[in-house]
């Protein structure tokens, strides 16, 4: 039996991971430590309630003593850390929460699973491993030609992508330091089922559902390099499996798409499937965001090489099967765009 320490697990990928771990192995036991921001969602872990080998426990991973009790109570494999604050434009208007979690909850977990784990001078308990959810945000931003490997400098630009960039700083200082046994998986954007909808593709999926306006940043010329979010999920099982130590491994699909492409694409799907009312007519070009990266693509080669991971699913697929599940997922989407989130939205959305 292994037992992996997952954080942020009622978030959008953190779920996703849970879901397919405890769906594809027997003899895996996951504590799922998460703080329930507005981001979390105990709904996201449905399918496994009742579940014994998934553990929930509410607590911030900067609470020393939470995470301490944890490690006391439970003999963890592996930490998984999902934990953050997740999205670029919040980070735009409220960085300072983005640095308390995401670079002083990455250190106060390194800390925690170090000393757990440390059986002498840099000596750990055989097998081990704290795997770093990172992004290729940390890369900065593209021009029109080329692709972020490891080894390109990390060049962020948001301070969403310089506190990801500042906790993998501290990731690789414990590697390098104590000999600490890490990965570090970057990976470009993700889409699919229990995404928040501040997020492009599922706030563009709920818009166009709505007859609502679809707000599409300057000239929506960006590009993102799109995952399906459970192939980012079997990148990190087989990373913490696999990986060699002290590795940093990038995740895409080589999927470059400009953002008036996907809102286009979800547009014409919701047309012709579900509603013929819908149309281009409901985009609107709304303020640049401040410091936009214009371009952001993986080149995935070293996992491929190395673990041999590849995508499964292909956009066409997975963007169908991602409008499907918020169409049959409607209540989940009332749900989480009541109360806090949807006063936020509105007033992100007055203001462009
Ligand atoms: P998300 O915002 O959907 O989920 C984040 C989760 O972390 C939520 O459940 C939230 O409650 C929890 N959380 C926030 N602060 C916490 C704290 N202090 N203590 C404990 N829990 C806390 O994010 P996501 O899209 O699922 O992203 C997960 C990870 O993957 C992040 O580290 C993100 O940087 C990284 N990532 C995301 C993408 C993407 O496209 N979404 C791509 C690459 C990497
Ligand atoms: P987002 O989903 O926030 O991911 P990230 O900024 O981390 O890549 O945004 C994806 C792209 O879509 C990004 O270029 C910003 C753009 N965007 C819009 O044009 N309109 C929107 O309402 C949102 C949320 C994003």
């Amino acid at each position: 039996m292994k037992t992996y320490l997952v954080t942020g697990g009622a978030g959008f990928i953190g779920s996703n991971f849970i879901l397919y771990m405890l769906d594809r192995y027997e003899d895996v036991t996951i504590v799922n430590v998460d703080k329930l921001t507005y981001a979390g969602n105990l709904e996201n872990l449905r399918p496994v309630e009742g579940n014994p080998r998934h553990i929930f426990v509410q607590a911030d991973i900067c609470d020393k003593a939470a995470i301490e009790d944890l490690f006391r109570k439970y003999d963890f494999d592996y930490v998984i850390n999902f934990a953050a604050e997740s999205h670029v434009d919040r980070s735009i208007s409220d960085p300072e929460i983005f640095v308390k979690t995401n670079v002083l909850g990455t250190v106060n977990l390194l800390n925690c699973a170090k000393q757990a784990w440390q059986t002498g001078d840099d000596a750990f308990k055989a097998g081990c491993k704290y795997l770093q959810v990172s992004t290729d945000e940390v890369y900065g931003s593209l021009g029109a030609e080329g692709f972020f490997m490891e080894t390109t400098p990390l060049d962020p630009h948001s301070p969403y992508s310089s506190s990801k960039a500042a906790a993998d700083l501290f990731v690789k200082a414990y590697a390098d330091t104590y000999r600490f046994p890490v990965n570090i998986t970057r990976c470009s954007n993700n889409y699919g089922p229990y995404q928040f909808p501040e997020k492009l593709i599922p706030l563009m999926i709920n818009n166009a559902l709505q007859r609502k306006e679809l707000p599409v940043y300057g000239d929506g010329m960006q590009v993102r390099d799109w995952l399906y979010v459970e192939d980012h999920c079997k990148a990190i099982d087989m990373v913490a499996r696999e990986g060699r130590l002290g590795e940093v491994y990038n995740v895409g699909g080589h999927n470059e798409r400009p953002n008036l492409a996907i809102v286009k694409t979800i547009l014409s799907y919701v047309k012709e499937h579900v509603d013929a009312g819908v149309g281009e007519e409901l985009i609107r070009h709304v303020t640049d965001r401040k410091g936009h990266d214009r371009r952001y693509g993986i080149d995935p080669e070293k996992i491929r090489r190395e673990l041999g991971w590849y995508p499964e699913t292909d956009f066409e697929t997975g963007i169908q099967k991602t409008i499907q599940w918020y169409l049959t997922n409607q209540e989940w989407m009332e749900h989480v765009t009541s109360g806090r989130y949807q006063e936020y939205y509105e007033k992100m959305y007055d203001s462009k």
